[in-house]
């Protein structure tokens, strides 16, 4: 008995010491580990996307969860989209372009504006703004443009402002902003929060500095003032909060701070400072934002997501892929706005080294997770998904180290060549019937998210 106990625990160290001395799968030391890193990480991620085989769906990772399908919410597939157009930029790699554009292209909805009638129950302005910003991204590294009979990059994310832009988006609660949903009667169409409002000055900015066309720098820079103004960006700390309700004037603050809502800002205020040629208003914020997003969200310079990663499955299936998009938008924040690239490099080499160090689960030995900063690998069955974006994030990382060397952001003026369209996008009226399944079917998330919220809250507090 006493025998069997010891060598059973002396087989398990032995295979814990195995396990380390094979971990450490990836390395990222010099541009071909970077690359030979890249190409796996790509690989793996796209064995979860099932989306081009046949009967499924192009564009979307399995779900939505209300539906039973998967993990994954309708705009996860385009923040993947996003990633893979950041790979082939990155690296060169062409190999998932033609799976990426199928996506892209399938999801636009018959109005070409990324508002396809399968998904109106989760329609937030956020969930369509990842599509326009990808869209966005495919039009700035000139990701090889679509038939000329299909929508093209910019004309796309022309489209999503447009419909953003659009009166009916728009009211005079708050002193204006956008609501977090689109469908009138979705449960959270009474917010007004930090993301919606985010993904729309993102996609400002970077069509006022991609056209050319002042118009878009004005909507950016109310966008900026309006989140100001109802104190969503803290004036002292410049914290970046969640959001708040319409009833209460949005003065109800809810202060959860998560990375991708100052990330988005930070980069939006990046292609302000670029497209103004370096204004002060705009290098301000750059850097009290890049302060504060360093400051609150790279704790021992290492990617950490605050408000759930001190508990493992207290992160949502959306929250755990922010950290690729937080890398992914600072590495070009260093690109647009050089006087923060001494800053942000080495964070987010430091992050990325992190980051693969825990890429060491699975029967590949490869499978990355979400905690970097424990070095541990921990399965992500444990925080209820499969693991896209866990891996998304590492490939993000790992894949930006190569930004400082990859051509910046074009414009229409630097080599562009994506066809845009100013009348893009005319919105496509909701029926009736979407509205009534989408209302309950968001009441049930919704009921769940205020779950999880109102623990954090008490665990914040605590
Ligand atoms: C889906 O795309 C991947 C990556 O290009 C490829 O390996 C796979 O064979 C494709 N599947 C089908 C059914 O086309
Ligand atoms: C909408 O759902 C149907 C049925 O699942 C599917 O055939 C179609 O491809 C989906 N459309 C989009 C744009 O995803
Ligand atoms: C609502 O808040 C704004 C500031 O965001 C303020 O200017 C306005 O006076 C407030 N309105 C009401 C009715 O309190
Ligand atoms: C942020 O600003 C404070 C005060 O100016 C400074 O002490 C600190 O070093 C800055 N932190 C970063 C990460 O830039
Ligand atoms: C704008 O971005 C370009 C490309 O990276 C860079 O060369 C230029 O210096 C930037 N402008 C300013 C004002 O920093
Ligand atoms: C940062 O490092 C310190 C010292 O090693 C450690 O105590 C702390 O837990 C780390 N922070 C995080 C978020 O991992
Ligand atoms: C740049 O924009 C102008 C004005 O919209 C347009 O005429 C021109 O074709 C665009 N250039 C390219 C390369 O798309
Ligand atoms: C600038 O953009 C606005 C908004 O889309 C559009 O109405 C206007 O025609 C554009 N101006 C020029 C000169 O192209």
């Amino acid at each position: 008995m006493a025998y069997n106990v010891f060598s059973r625990g002396a087989i398990l160290l032995l295979a814990a010491s195995l396990h380390m001395a094979a971990g450490q799968y990836y390395k990222i030391g010099t541009r071909a580990e970077i690359l030979e890193s890249a190409r796996t990480l790509a690989y793996d991620l796209m064995l979860l996307y099932e989306g081009n085989k046949t009967g499924m769906i192009p564009g979307i990772l399995p779900g939505p969860p209300d539906d039973g399908k998967g993990d994954y919410y309708w705009w996860e597939g385009g923040a993947m989209m996003g990633t893979y157009i950041d790979y082939w930029h990155l690296t060169g790699d062409d190999s998932y372009n033609h799976v990426i554009t199928e996506g892209m292209l399938h999801q636009t909805g018959p109005g070409n504006n990324y508002m396809p009638p399968n998904h109106t129950a989760s329609l937030g302005n956020d969930d369509q703004g990842f599509w326009g910003m990808s869209a966005m991204l495919a039009a700035e590294v000139k990701f090889p443009d679509p038939p000329q009979d299909k929508p093209q990059w910019l004309a796309l994310a022309q489209a999503v402002f447009n419909t953003q832009a659009a009166s009916d988006r728009h009211d005079e609660t708050c002193n204006g902003g956008l609501r977090w949903q689109v469908p009138v009667t979705n449960i959270g169409y009474d917010y007004k929060n930090t993301i919606a409002n985010g993904c729309f000055f993102n996609l400002g900015a970077r069509l006022a500095r991609y056209t050319q066309n002042e118009t878009y720098a004005q909507w950016a820079t109310e966008t900026f003032d309006w989140l100001w103004n109802v104190h969503y960006i803290d004036h002292e700390s410049w914290s970046v909060y969640d959001g708040g309700h319409v009833k209460h004037n949005c003065t109800d603050i809810n202060k959860a701070q998560f990375s991708y809502n100052i990330a988005l800002l930070l980069q939006g205020s990046a292609f302000m400072y670029n497209y103004t040629n370096g204004e002060t208003i705009w290098q301000e914020r750059v850097q009290m934002m890049l302060n504060s997003t360093l400051r609150d969200f790279f704790p021992n310079n290492t990617a950490y997501e605050v408000p759930c990663e001190g508990r493992q499955g207290a992160c949502s299936t959306d929250m755990l892929s922010f950290k690729g998009y937080v890398h992914r938008w600072l590495s070009v924040v260093a690109q647009i706005a050089p006087f923060t690239k001494d800053t942000i490099d080495p964070v987010l080499r430091t992050s990325t080294q992190a980051a693969v160090n825990q890429c060491t689960g699975g029967a590949t030995g490869r499978k990355c997770g979400f905690y970097w900063s424990s070095g541990q690998f921990v399965d992500p069955s444990v925080d209820g998904t499969t693991g896209a974006g866990e891996q998304m994030n590492v490939l993000a990382a790992v894949s930006s180290l190569l930004r400082g060397e990859t051509e910046s952001p074009t414009t229409n003026q630097t080599g562009g060549t994506s066809k845009g369209d100013y009348g893009a996008g005319k919105l496509r009226p909701i029926g009736p019937g979407d509205r009534a399944g989408a209302a309950i079917v968001t009441f049930l998330i919704l009921a769940g998210a205020l779950g999880m919220f109102g623990w954090m809250s008490w665990d914040l507090g605590g």
